[in-house]
């Protein structure tokens, strides 16, 4: 468990500066940079021990990008969600985007991307049915980024975040 090879997913260099990018499982030693890179890019912030249960229990998508001198500049989390079926007789699980987000400087340059494909690829392994997510309707870039995924707006959630705005919820089928 842990070794180098389990957790080395991919090395890339990024589209516009030719940066070298590691983009690999996130460990216990990267959360303080995670939640670093949240706090920063995101107005929806967790609790530790959130992102800890989350490592704890879906370690195969929870992932980072980090930089040639490592530090964590981008990272991205699912849980696995059991509901129950059209027909309520059987349940079926999603995974369930949780949260994603690169810093600033690095953004454009196709982390998230890397970040997305290698994700759902690894996700799959808890036989998913779907993914889905919830976005802000003002985050242009973000449903710019789903939309290429082929991830299509199911219905929007009125007042979701705290500070009101609505969500976009979003679906693509697994297969
Ligand atoms: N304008 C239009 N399309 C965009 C933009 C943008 N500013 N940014 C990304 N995209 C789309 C494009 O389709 C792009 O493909 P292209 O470059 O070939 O046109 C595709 O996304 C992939 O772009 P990346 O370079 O991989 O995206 P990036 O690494 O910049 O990350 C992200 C995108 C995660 C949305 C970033 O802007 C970010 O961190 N924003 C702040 C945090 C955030 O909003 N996270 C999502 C919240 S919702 C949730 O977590 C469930
Ligand atoms: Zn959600």
């Amino acid at each position: 468990m842990g070794t180098d090879k389990d957790t080395k997913i991919n090395l890339f260099h990024t589209y516009k500066s030719k940066q070298e990018i590691l983009i690999r499982r996130c460990t216990l030693d990267d959360l303080d940079g995670v939640i670093d890179v949240n706090e920063r890019e995101l107005p929806e912030d967790y609790p530790y021990f959130f992102y800890k249960s989350i490592l704890d229990d879906y370690p195969e998508s929870f992932l980072v990008a980090q930089n040639k001198n490592g530090k964590i500049v981008a990272y991205i989390m699912w849980r696995v969600e059991k509901t129950p079926s059209f027909n309520g007789l059987k349940y079926e699980n999603k995974g369930h985007l949780v949260s994603i987000a690169v810093s600033e400087e690095y953004r454009r340059e196709g982390i998230a991307f890397e970040l997305l494909s290698n994700s759902m690829s690894a996700i799959i392994k808890y036989k998913i049915r779907s993914y889905v997510l919830e976005v802000r309707v003002s985050n242009y870039s973000a449903i710019k980024l789903y939309e290429k995924f082929n991830f299509k707006t199911k219905g929007i959630k009125k007042n979701y975040y705290r500070d009101g705005e609505n969500a976009y919820f979003m679906v693509r089928e697994a297969k």
